[in-house]
């Protein structure tokens, strides 16, 4: 962590930061009601910070554990002023667990840790029981988009998300990988992903 980072986490916490207390009472965090768009695992957050710029009529809330991206994100947050943006530093899974019914409008998840070994893939983000937690959250006809540069994490996606009684798959076809999101805009992992030859899948569901 540099001393920026760290400095940014402990003054700009009480602006940007959510305790995982607040996430029964998540929108009395932002400075007005507005649909909230919850992006899981930012990394950096370079996205996260864009997405709250782009649409400054919506509530913007990013969950991460490695406290320097949190303290990056909180830093050119507060030099861009950016006011409808807030983080929590915390596992995303016990989060949202905490969080009501229906109150995310849009979930994101982009590039999560795809665990390439065959042994690890129970560590990955995505499984069923976590999707029907994370689907009970969003309200009906809010979102839930996702995209991974790992075919098998890929398909392993669409095997959790198809059978989710709750979504919609909204590719063209009602069925499979959706074509960008014009709301995703290219992040560090996109990049290292494409220079190492991979493709980008994007899955986009409707919360019926
Ligand atoms: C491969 S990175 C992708 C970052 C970003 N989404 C992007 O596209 O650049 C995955 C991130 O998810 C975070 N992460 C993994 N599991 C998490 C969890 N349970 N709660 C919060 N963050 C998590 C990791 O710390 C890491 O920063």
């Amino acid at each position: 962590m540099t001393s920026a980072q760290a400095d940014a986490l402990q003054r700009l916490w009480p602006r940007y930061g959510v305790d995982l207390a607040d996430a029964t009472q998540i929108q009395a965090r932002f400075s007005r009601p507005a649909p909230l768009t919850l992006e899981i695992g930012f990394g950096s957050g370079e996205a996260t910070l864009w997405r709250a710029q782009q649409d400054p009529t919506r509530n913007v809330l990013g969950i991460e554990v490695h406290r320097p991206g949190v303290g990056g994100l909180m830093l050119r947050a507060a030099q861009a002023d950016v006011d409808n943006l807030r983080v929590a530093c915390t596992d995303a899974v016990e989060f949202i667990e905490a969080m009501p019914s229906a109150s995310i409008d849009t979930a994101i998840i982009e590039f999560p840790d795809p665990w390439p070994k065959k042994r690890h893939h129970k560590r990955r983000l995505v499984q069923p029981a976590f999707i029907a937690m994370l689907v009970e959250r969003i309200a009906p006809g809010g979102s839930l988009l996702l995209a991974t540069d790992w075919a098998d994490y890929a398909e392993h996606m669409l095997e959790v998300l198809e059978p989710a009684p709750a979504l919609r798959n909204t590719a063209p076809d009602g069925q499979g990988y959706a074509p960008r999101s014009a709301m995703r805009p290219p992040t560090r992992f996109e990049e290292r992903g494409l220079r190492r030859g991979h493709s980008v899948f994007d899955l986009a569901y409707r919360r019926v």
